[in-house]
């Protein structure tokens, strides 16, 4: 990766695992904190190894960072961008839009990312050719309030079959995301089958309340409603910490009502942007916001 200085005094470079601290700070700063966000070195140091990693300096004080992943999506491999992130003091004054620029220089057809809601995030991401889509929910309940559909099953499984089960299905392999998140606090690899046929295939993890499932793969053959019916066999297969468990599902996925009709919480959301809308499937995706 190359190193640009542009007329504000701003240096934008690849990072390495001598920034994590630097990249830590930033974060937390932002109001990331705790595990598997960017002030948590196992998982920046997931995006530095699997990934691009760009941060952006001032005055050589690292004042913002960025990564990107490639991953899984319809119709071919999907340029992610898993996190960006500037210190809210030099907010606006171009940093976001410089380390954008170094970590998709070129136009590509099949860009996405979760974006949030702060007010400077959607216009830049819609000026560089994403659009806005569909909002991906966090949902917080309580798994024992989900009533597993009649006929599925869950059990545990490893990284690596899981990733054998989502590579079959879906042609790309997630092996190495897998295994990072199993090796989460109370990382678990687990398969839902309907009738004894394994139909979906994922990972649970996450400390204290954090807890919950953070991907799960469908089967192509799978109907969306026997989609929405894997998310609730899977969540009401997950014993809760303290009451309660998390997943990310896009708006229109078919597990949401059901969920909200049991009591569980919307609790904030992010806006699925992307160059096509088809990148993802909203009726069947169940993605983790940081590396889908
Ligand atoms: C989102 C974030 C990364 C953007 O970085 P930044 O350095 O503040 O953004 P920049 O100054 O590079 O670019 C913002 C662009 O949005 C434009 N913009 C800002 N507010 C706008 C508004 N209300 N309407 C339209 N455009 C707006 C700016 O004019 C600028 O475009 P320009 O380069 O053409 O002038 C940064 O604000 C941030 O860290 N926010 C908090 C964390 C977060 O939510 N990150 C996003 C995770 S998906």
């Amino acid at each position: 990766m190359t190193s640009r200085t542009s007329g504000r005094g701003l240096t934008v470079r690849g990072a390495a695992l001598g920034d994590l601290e630097a990249i830590a700070r930033v974060a937390e700063a932002a109001g990331q904190r705790g595990e598997w966000t960017g002030a948590d070195p196992a998982y920046v140091g997931h995006l530095l190894r699997h990934g691009r990693v760009a941060v952006a300096s001032h005055e050589d004080r690292v004042i913002g960072f960025g990564a990107t992943r490639d991953i899984a999506g319809r119709g071919g491999v999907t340029s992610m961008l898993c996190d960006l992130f500037v210190d809210p003091a030099q907010h606006g004054h171009g940093c976001g839009r410089a380390l954008l620029a170094e970590l998709w220089p070129e136009p590509v057809a099949q860009r996405m990312t979760f974006s949030s809601r702060h007010p400077h995030a959607l216009p830049l991401y819609t000026s560089v050719g994403l659009d806005a889509w569909w909002p991906l929910l966090y949902l917080a309940g309580d798994p024992s309030a989900v009533r597993s559909p009649a006929g599925w099953t869950v059990a545990p499984s490893s990284p690596e079959a899981v990733s054998r089960f989502e590579a079959d299905w879906t042609g790309v392999d997630r092996g190495a995301d897998h295994d990072a998140w199993t090796r989460r606090p109370n990382g678990t690899a687990l398969v839902a089958a309907l009738d004894g046929r394994p139909l979906a295939a994922g990972t649970a993890a996450g400390a204290g309340d954090d807890f919950g499932l953070v991907h799960l793969a469908p089967a192509p053959r799978l109907s969306d409603t026997q989609a929405g019916d894997s998310v609730l066999a899977v969540l009401a297969a997950l014993e809760s910490m303290d009451g309660h468990v998390r997943v990310c599902l896009p708006a229109p996925h078919p597990a949401v009502r059901p969920l909200l009709a049991a009591g569980w919480r919307a609790t904030d959301l992010d806006l699925f942007m992307a160059t096509r809308a088809d990148l993802l499937d909203a009726r069947r995706c169940v993605p983790s916001p940081a590396l889908a």
